[in-house]
């Protein structure tokens, strides 16, 4: 794993030029994304440098890695409104080019078609990532098996709590998500996770510095060849 330790906006700068490498080396590069609130700053760093012209996303497609299970496009939790809201209203993607997975499938045989999807795609270049406090990427929670594909996961009760900010209340919070698998992220040729802020020092050095277990999905991350951590200084701030 490479770690890039600074500023957020330090880190955030060099994460964006990631992706204006890569789009200018491949244009049709296939995308993965993430939600949640550490993506934000990239984003708008992804909108502005599209803004300039000096980065395009027109031949480019993008699989976002997860959905919330009876959540449409229209709610405004929705993890189709928050990429509409958040990135593609500011890009110049086709709508057509951008996968969420569908909150609707019925059984973990019809979430697979997603994986499906991703191959037809050619498969993923680049995948973002978040973290959660418990080391769930996506949302594949501790104890998810290494070789999952997309499947509906129950969410734990801490995933539930911790997003609960973003509903009236903790009944409105879904029960079940749609999730890439272990396995699907681990496919991704390219991997770049972030992590902001003190309240994730502690998972991060777990998932640097411990063993790789599922007990701790992004520890797992450490055998894949091509991981690198965008942190900020708080973020690392236990890593030594
Ligand atoms: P956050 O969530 O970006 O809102 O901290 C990350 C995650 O739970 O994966």
């Amino acid at each position: 794993m490479k770690v890039i330790v600074g500023t957020k906006e330090e880190v955030v700068s060099q994460a964006a030029q990631r992706y204006v490498d890569l789009l200018a080396k491949k244009p049709d590069a296939v995308l993965g994304l993430a939600t949640g609130s550490t993506p934000l700053g990239l984003y708008a760093e992804l909108a502005r440098l599209c803004a300039e012209g000096k980065l395009s996303f027109a031949e480019a497609k993008s699989f976002n890695l997860d959905e919330y299970i009876g959540l449409d496009g229209t709610h405004d939790q929705s993890y189709r409104y928050f990429m509409d809201r958040n990135l593609f209203d500011h890009i110049d993607i086709k709508r057509e080019n951008t996968h969420v997975p569908s909150g609707f499938v019925k059984d973990d045989a019809e979430a697979e078609r997603y994986d499906a999807e991703i191959a037809a795609a050619g498969g993923i270049d680049l995948q973002l990532l978040g973290i959660g406090h418990n080391g769930h990427i996506g949302f594949n929670e501790p104890l998810t098996p290494f070789t999952s594909l997309t499947h509906i996961v129950k969410l734990t009760e801490s995933t539930r709590e911790a997003n609960k900010r973003f509903f009236k209340s903790i009944d409105e919070v879904p029960t079940h998500a749609v999730t890439m698998g272990i396995h699907t992220v681990m496919q991704s040729r390219s991997i770049i996770l972030m992590a902001f802020g003190e309240g994730k020092a502690d998972i991060i050095r777990k998932t640097v510095m411990g063993r790789p277990e599922i007990s701790v999905p992004a520890s797992l991350l450490q055998l894949h060849e091509d991981v690198t951590l965008y942190l900020d200084h708080e973020a690392a701030s236990v890593l030594n």
